[in-house]
């Protein structure tokens, strides 16, 4: 259980303090699929941020209590936040491809969050399987290094071969044969007990080929794919909570629908509690159970989704309403602060 309470943010800039929350109050409970919903600039983002202390440096909490499952984290270590992010919350962002590792592959990826939260398991399934744990190469780098080997290798045998010195290429093709055949005496060994979490982490996301997938690197996956990744993260590190910004809003419409069956089925199947961030009604509606409506940093109106859909009681809890697309025909207008006045 998250329970946010009157949580006060601002942010220092160069024109003065800018206060992003007045006062936010929120309680998620386990098990539990909650929408916050708002117009842009309404808070949405900082309060995810500041409850997880992933705010920028001039962005400072000033005010209120983060509880986690009774814990208060509002003042938690560095060490203990790394703990909570990744481990007991998983995050996805709107745009995936900045939270993951470019230079690293999924499977290296979601491997160190496993070995990270879910050791224990790892070498319970080796010994079970008689597999080995971590690694099923030896002598083995990663494949970006492997790469650079073999490049660096290739080049200097062709320059000394164009020179005419062959011999000086001699020690290279000895280091490109061994790795040739290091790769073949090692043909048989079974995928380590790691490489089958992993392999078993994307399933879970019905990731297709997931085998394949785990040798990528994220910027060779599409949007939808890559956040499916981010999902399987959370699912390695045993997170009981997700919290989502925005996490279909950049891709396209049927990919958008299939993320959020996927994170509905997980958080079913899981158990889990989501904290859902969009500015889209409809997507609240089809999704979560409840929602809260943040406007102007502060929180208008929370109820469950059939009672703010049919009663509901702030003006701009109506006027979002008002601005859903009836029949998928009208274009989607979300009103802006100045159009409402104060309300
Ligand atoms: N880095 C920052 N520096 C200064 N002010 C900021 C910063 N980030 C956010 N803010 C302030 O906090 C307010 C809330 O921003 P936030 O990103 O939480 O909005 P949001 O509801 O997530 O909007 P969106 O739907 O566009 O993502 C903004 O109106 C802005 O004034
Ligand atoms: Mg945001």
């Amino acid at each position: 259980m998250l329970e946010i309470k009157d949580l006060k943010t601002n942010f220092n800039t160069y024109d003065g303090v800018v206060k992003a929350l007045n006062g936010v109050n929120l309680t998620i409970k386990d098990g539990e699929i909650f929408g916050l919903v708002g117009e842009t600039g309404s808070g949405k983002s900082v309060t995810c941020y500041s409850a997880l202390k992933l705010l920028p440096k001039t962005g400072e909490v000033v005010g209120g209590n983060i509880l986690l499952n009774g814990e208060d984290i509002t003042h938690a270590s560095e060490d203990r936040l790394r703990q909570i992010r990744g481990g007991e919350i998983g995050i996805i962002f709107q745009d995936p491809l900045s939270a993951l590792n470019p230079v690293m592959t999924v499977n290296e990826q979601i491997g160190e969050i496993l070995v990270l939260h879910q050791d224990s398991k790892i070498k319970e399934l080796a010994s079970e399987k008689e597999i080995p744990v971590y690694k099923s190469e030896k002598w083995k780098a990663s494949p970006g290094v492997e790469f650079t080997i073999m490049a660096f290798c290739i080049s200097f045998i062709s320059l000394f071969i164009m020179l005419g010195q062959f011999t000086f290429s001699l020690p290279f093709l000895f280091v490109v044969g061994m790795m040739f055949l290091r790769d073949y005496l090692q043909k048989d060994i079974p995928d380590s007990a790691l490489d089958l979490m992993v392999i078993d982490a994307l399933s879970r996301v019905k990731l297709p080929n997931p085998k394949q997938i785990a040798q990528s690197y994220p910027h060779e996956l599409s949007g939808g794919m890559q956040q499916r990744v981010m999902i399987a993260m959370a699912l390695a590190g045993k997170a009981k909570m997700l919290i989502a910004d925005e996490p279909t809003t950049a891709l396209d419409v049927t990919i958008q629908a299939q993320i959020l069956q996927l994170i509905k089925d997980i958080q079913k199947e899981e158990n889990m509690s989501v904290l859902l961030i969009t500015h889209d009604l409809g997507v609240v509606a089809e999704t979560c159970e409840k929602v809260a409506v943040m406007y102007k940093g502060k929180i208008v109106e929370e109820n469950t989704v059939e009672r703010i859909f049919r009663h509901p009681k702030h003006k701009y809890t109506r006027a979002l309403l008002n601005a859903i697309p009836k029949g998928g025909k009208e274009r989607l207008k979300v009103p802006d602060v100045g159009e409402m006045g104060s309300i």
